[in-house]
């Protein structure tokens, strides 16, 4: 079983931070879906120093989430220190996770983010830093380096542990390469090898078979699952099933996926409000489309939608649309 300092999980399964996407809303409704762990969305240390409101919204946890891993993530010793501080005395979060791994350049120009895997004496001091500045357990999402030369996972790994740090969770793919080609599994193997911390999998697992072989393959503690959950909460729910019982459950249909996007709409409408939330749920309903045959009108209408009542309308005259014409298949 996945343990965290003394947390410990009701599964391997564990849901990966996403920008724009990890908030209240979406963790929440994967948990439903039977979640071992959640991770929030990267926060930046210096909004929480500053107390920006919007970061501060960031923030939010229902209690029926937990367990949650919340990230930070930042360039400088101080301001991380202290939005850790924070998080451990004002949130109700259950792990600080630290982001070694974002690879976008507005992140790494600030020395914060995969920036830290050129260096791993960096890593050391940064993670001690926070450990013993905080009580609740330390994390650390990495990815496996910088670029195919500068490939550090081992080092980068054992000084998070020598640091201190509970947990890593490793995506097998360098900084250089974004999301592009393929993640390496081998490099994730060889890390678990090297340390005595719990190692979470991360890369590619588009299925619950691809989490069974992850585990497997590289002997991980636990299996973190990133775009395949995206308007997908059933990939969750389908992953924890087949990894106890070995049984792949079925799809679920059309009627089942618009019933949850409305829910994770209605949900984000509570967490920000309807304009934002509208605005926002737009990407979301195209991932829970994805797969519906003829989707692509309702697509495009939802991306000019601006009210609940109306993403609401559309959906469900989308679903009653495809369940007439799989009745007069039945039928004919
Ligand atoms: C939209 C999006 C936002 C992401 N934001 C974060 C983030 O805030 N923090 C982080 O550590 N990784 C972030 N990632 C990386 C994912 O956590 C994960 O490592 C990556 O998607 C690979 O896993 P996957 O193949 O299961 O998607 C993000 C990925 C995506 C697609």
């Amino acid at each position: 079983m996945l343990k965290i300092g003394n947390i410990e999980m009701k599964n391997q399964v564990v849901l990966a931070p996403m920008a724009g996407v990890c908030n209240s809303a979406f963790r929440l409704t994967v948990k439903e879906f039977g979640a071992g762990l959640v991770c929030a969305e990267m926060v930046s240390d210096k909004g929480i120093v500053l107390k920006n409101a919007k970061t501060m919204n960031m923030l939010y946890i229902d209690e029926r989430e937990k367990p949650l891993s919340l990230q930070i993530f930042g360039g400088e010793k101080k301001t991380l220190v202290e939005a850790a501080q924070f998080v451990d005395k004002n949130t109700n979060a259950d792990i600080i996770d630290i982001n070694m791994g974002c690879p976008v350049p507005k992140i790494t120009k600030c020395d914060a983010g995969a920036k830290w895997l050129l260096d791993p004496d960096k890593i050391y001091e940064m993670v001690s830093a926070v450990v013993d500045a905080v009580e609740k357990p330390v994390t650390v999402k990495m990815r496996m380096g910088w670029d195919e030369d500068h490939i550090f996972a081992v080092k980068n790994a054992q000084a998070v542990e020598r640091a201190g740090g509970q947990a890593i969770a490793l995506h097998g793919r360098t900084r250089v390469q974004m999301y592009e080609g393929k993640a390496n599994w081998d490099i994730i193997k060889e890390v678990k090898q090297s340390i005595n911390i719990p190692l979470i999998g991360n890369g590619d697992v588009q299925t619950p078979q691809d989490a069974k072989r992850m585990l497997d393959e590289t002997g991980c503690d636990g299996v973190m699952i990133g775009r395949a959950a995206l308007g997908n909460p059933w990939m969750i729910y389908r992953t924890v099933q087949f990894l106890k019982t070995g049984k792949l459950m079925g799809e679920p249909s059309v009627r089942e996926k618009m019933d949850v996007c409305i829910l994770h709409l209605d949900r984000l409408i509570a967490l920000k409000n309807e304009d934002v939330a509208v605005r926002e749920m737009r990407k979301h309903a195209a991932w829970y489309l994805k797969g519906v045959k003829g989707n692509a009108k309702v697509r495009n209408a939802i991306n000019e939608c601006n009210t609940r009542d109306h993403m609401v309308t559309l959906l469900n005259d989308m679903v009653a649309d495809v369940e007439e014409k799989e009745s007069q298949v039945t039928v004919g």
